[in-house]
C-alpha cells in the first residue's frame, strides 16, 4: 500500500501538489464491518497521506431509498459515522454529493459521451437485473454520476471495495474519452493535455470481502450486517446468530470454514487467533466460546469510535457545520474542473 501511494504522489504531482484522494459512501442504511473493513479504515488511513474528499453519496442512494424521512436521518448518521471513526475534518474534506451541484452537471456532459454498452456491461446493472428489479434511468447511468463525483474534484486515488473496481475502469474510461473529445492537446500515453485527471482505484485485497452473519457477503441487503454503531444488546445479538455447523465443543473444528473465525481475524491480534486456530483444530473450543471472543474484540476495537459517537450525537450543529464547510471547499474545485470541461466543450 506504501510503495503504490507513494508512487502516485509522484505521478501526481511531482511533490508540488498533494495527492487527491477521494471516495463516498451511500446512506442507505446503518453502518457494518463490511463498510468499515472494506473501505473507511482505508479513507482513515489514506488521509495521512495527501489531500483527503471524502464524500456521503446521498443522489446515489436515490436510486434504492424511497423514504425521505430515512434519507435524511441515514445522510447525518452516516457523517457521525465517518467522524466517530477517525475520518479528521482537519485532515479531509467531508461533504454530501448533493450539495455539490457542479457534480450532477458533468455528469450531463459526461452522459453525452457515454456509450450505452458500456453501463449495460456494468456489473451492478446486470446483478439488479437479474434479482428481477425493474430498471430505472438513475440505476443504468450510476457509474456515470460516480465518474462525475471523482473527476469533478480530480480525484487521483480511489479507494474501495473490491465491487467497485468496474465502476473505476468506466470513470477512466469516461475521462479518457471527454479529453480526447474536446481537448486537442490531449496525448493519452502521457496523459497529459487534457482537462480531466485519470483516476486510480485503491483496493485493500486481504480484507475483500467481508463475510455477514449467515456466511455470504455481508450486506444491508441481505440481512445479515454487524452494526458497528447498534446498542450493546443488538450487537451482542447480532454476533450470536452468526451460522456454524453443529459441531459439539469437543469435535475437532476447521477455522477456515468457520464465520465466526473469518471475523475474528479482522479484530483479534495475529498471537491470539493462531491460538484459536490450534484450539479450533484440537477440538474443546465450541462456538459460542468462539462468539464470546469475538464480541469482546468488537468491544475493544470499536468502543471508542462507539463513545466518540454519542459525544457527537450531542452536537449536530458541530457536524453540519463540517459538511457546510466541506462542500464550500469541494465546490470551489469542482467549479474550476466545470468551467475547464465547459470552456473546452464549447459551453463558454
Ligand atoms: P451494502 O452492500 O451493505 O449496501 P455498500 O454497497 O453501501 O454496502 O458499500 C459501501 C462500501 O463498503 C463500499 O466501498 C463497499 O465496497 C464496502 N463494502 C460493503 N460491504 C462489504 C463487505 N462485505 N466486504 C468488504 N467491503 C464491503
Ligand atoms: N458506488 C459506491 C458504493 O456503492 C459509492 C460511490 C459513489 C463512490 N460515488 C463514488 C465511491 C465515487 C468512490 C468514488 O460503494
Amino acid at each position: 500500500m506504501r510503495g503504490r501511494v507513494a508512487n502516485m504522489a509522484g505521478i501526481a504531482g511531482a511533490g508540488k501538489r498533494a495527492m487527491r484522494i477521494l471516495s463516498g459512501v451511500q446512506p442507505s442504511g446503518k453502518l457494518h464491518l463490511g463498510n468499515y473493513f472494506g473501505a473507511i479504515r482505508q479513507f482513515v488511513a489514506l488521509q495521512e497521506r495527501g489531500e483527503a474528499f471524502y464524500f456521503i453519496a446521498d443522489l446515489h442512494a436515490l436510486t434504492s431509498v424511497r423514504d425521505a424521512a430515512a434519507l435524511r436521518r441515514w445522510r447525518l448518521e452516516l457523517a457521525l459515522d465517518f467522524l466517530a471513526l477517525g475520518v479528521d475534518p482537519a485532515r479531509a474534506t467531508l461533504y454530501c454529493q448533493s450539495e455539490v451541484p457542479e457534480i450532477s452537471e458533468l455528469f450531463w456532459l459526461l452522459g453525452t459521451l457515454t456509450p450505452m454498452g458500456l453501463l449495460e456491461r456494468a456489473h451492478s446493472y446486470k446483478d439488479k437485473i437479474a434479482q428481477g428489479l425493474s430498471p430505472e434511468f438513475g440505476l443504468f447511468a450510476y457509474p456515470v454520476l460516480m465518474a462525475a463525483d471523482i473527476l469533478a474534484v480530480r480525484g487521483e486515488l480511489v479507494p474501495v471495495g473490491k465491487d467497485q473496481k468496474q465502476h473505476l475502469e468506466i470513470a477512466r474510461d469516461l475521462a479518457v474519452k471527454f479529453n480526447q473529445t474536446w481537448c486537442p492537446d490531449f496525448d493519452p500515453q502521457r496523459g497529459t493535455g487534457g482537462v480531466l485527471v485519470l483516476p486510480e482505484p485503491h483496493i485493500l485485497e486481504d480484507s475483500a470481502v467481508v463475510p455477514g452473519t449467515d456466511g455470504r457477503k455481508m450486506s444491508k441487503s441481505y440481512g445479515n450486517t454487524i452494526e458497528i454503531f447498534a446498542p450493546d444488546k443488538q450487537l451482542k445479538k447480532s454476533v450470536m446468530s452468526i451460522v456454524t455447523d453443529s459441531r459439539t465443543v469437543e469435535e475437532p473444528k476447521d477455522p477456515e470454514s468457520c464465520n465466526v473465525y473469518q471475523l475474528l481475524k479482522l479484530v483479534a491480534p495475529p498471537e491470539e487467533l493462531e491460538a484459536i486456530a490450534q484450539r479450533y483444530r484440537r477440538g474443546g473450543m465450541g462456538y459460542g466460546e468462539a462468539k464470546q471472543l469475538l464480541l469482546a474484540h468488537l468491544h475493544r476495537v470499536f468502543d471508542p469510535a462507539r463513545e466518540r459517537r454519542r459525544e457527537l450525537e450531542q452536537r449536530p450543529d458541530e457536524v453540519l457545520d463540517v459538511l457546510r464547510t466541506g462542500a464550500r471547499r469541494a465546490r470551489a474545485v469542482a467549479a474550476e474542473v466545470l468551467a475547464a470541461c465547459k470552456e473546452a466543450c464549447g459551453l463558454a
